[in-house]
């Protein structure tokens, strides 16, 4: 491929595309050309290519695969596992929003067309290429005997955080189609925990949406936890605390609970050790370069000690784009590939069996 750019076509052109991966991509044609576009609306696909100046559009993405100046393709849709499988069947380099998928079939069916593929299949998971975790990672790593991990994520609307944008949305998808996705996404949210009560499919749509983040994080410094204590859901599925253990007496508990009417952004790693408290402290992924900080409560000998380190203020989503150009171009392999997207799903599912063993019937 030599030094030439990375021909790029992007599957959802929605926020996410506008916001964070379309003007990073532009930001680095030295490593990236976006060749095409897709979008199941009309009118949002052909508003953001005008923006941006990309001259190819399509409304179905089967065709943009067909195209010879396509290298690699951005799955930036709500769903990703059937457009991303069927990507890499294209012979094309992926990359995929998270959660990679929403049921371990579809798990099994990626991946096993990656194994085919021999291309790049790469998870966006931002957070792991944050100098920020990376710095309070490297901190939590030299504690000595950790026993409690506590992951907490509370956050308000995506949109209190996304009003200084300009985003393109259009409402032009025919009803039909529209009825016709959101039937898939039911089913396949079905397929993974079974027919559930609404608050049960609301919760694990949560999970997918967001507390995959925090389990991602918990994986990249922790590995995944051996089994799933318990987990309570309420709050109409808006609130879930789970209990997860690790057999070294380590203990994690994931809560997260909704804010609906506040710009609230709460995101926090903390773990505990009889001598240290290190917390990692997230900003909302849409302030860009917000810095991620790390606290750190120590005993120095005798000394206590107390400290705030902001790493960076390098945007996690440009740096993971950057990483994405290396695994095609140089051959690195991905920090969050494909392969580790399975287990993190099969877990999402226990967390909710582990409801159903003893809640509301
Ligand atoms: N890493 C992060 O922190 C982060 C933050 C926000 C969103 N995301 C992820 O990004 C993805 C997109 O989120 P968003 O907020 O941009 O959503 P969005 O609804 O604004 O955009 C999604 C777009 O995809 C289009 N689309 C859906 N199915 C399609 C298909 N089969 N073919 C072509 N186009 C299709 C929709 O029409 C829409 O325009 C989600 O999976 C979400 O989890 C990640």
């Amino acid at each position: 491929m030599g030094n030439k750019p990375v021909k790029i076509g992007l599957i959802g052109t929605g926020m996410i595309a506008q916001v964070m991966h379309l003007p990073h991509l532009f930001e680095m044609p030295d490593r990236f050309e976006v060749t095409a576009l897709c979008d199941l609306s009309p009118g949002t696909v052909q508003a953001v290519a005008a923006r941006f100046g990309i001259r190819h559009t399509f409304t179905d993405y089967r065709e943009m695969l067909d195209r010879a100046d396509v290298d690699a393709v951005m799955v930036l849709t709500r769903d990703h596992a059937q457009p991303a499988t069927d990507a890499l069947r294209a012979g094309k380099h992926v990359f995929i929003e998270k959660p990679m998928c929403n049921n371990l079939d579809e798990a099994d069916e990626l991946l096993d067309a990656h194994a085919a593929s021999g291309r790049v299949a790469m998870l966006g998971h931002h957070k792991i290429y944050d100098p920020g975790y990376l710095a309070g990672r490297e901190r939590i790593r030299q504690m000595q005997n950790p026993n409690l991990i506590r992951l907490h994520d509370v956050n308000g609307p995506n949109d209190l955080f996304l009003e200084h944008y300009d985003i393109v949305r259009v409402d032009d998808i025919d009803a039909h189609e529209k009825n016709r996705m959101n039937q898939l996404h039911q089913d396949s949210l079905q397929r993974a925990i079974g027919a559930q009560p609404e608050p049960v499919l609301r919760a694990y749509g949560k999970m997918l949406g967001l507390l995959i983040h925090d389990i991602y994080i918990l994986d990249a410094a922790f590995g995944l936890p051996e089994r799933v204590v318990s987990t309570d859901i309420w709050n109409g599925g808006g609130a879930i605390v789970s209990i997860l253990a690790y057999s070294n007496s380590l203990r994690c508990v994931v809560e997260t609970t909704a804010v609906p009417n506040l710009r609230l952004f709460d995101e926090t790693m903390t773990v505990y050790a009889p001598d240290s408290v290190v917390s990692i402290v997230f900003p909302s992924p849409f302030l860009k370069n917000a810095a991620t900080v790390v606290e750190e409560w120590r005993m120095n000998g005798s000394r206590y000690r107390e400290s705030t380190t902001t790493a960076s203020y390098e945007e996690a989503f440009k740096l993971e784009l950057i990483h994405f150009h290396d695994c095609i171009v140089n051959g690195q392999t991905p920090r969050t590939p494909a392969t580790t997207g399975r287990a993190q799903i099969a877990l999402l599912i226990d967390m909710i069996r582990a409801y159903r063993a003893w809640g509301p019937k």
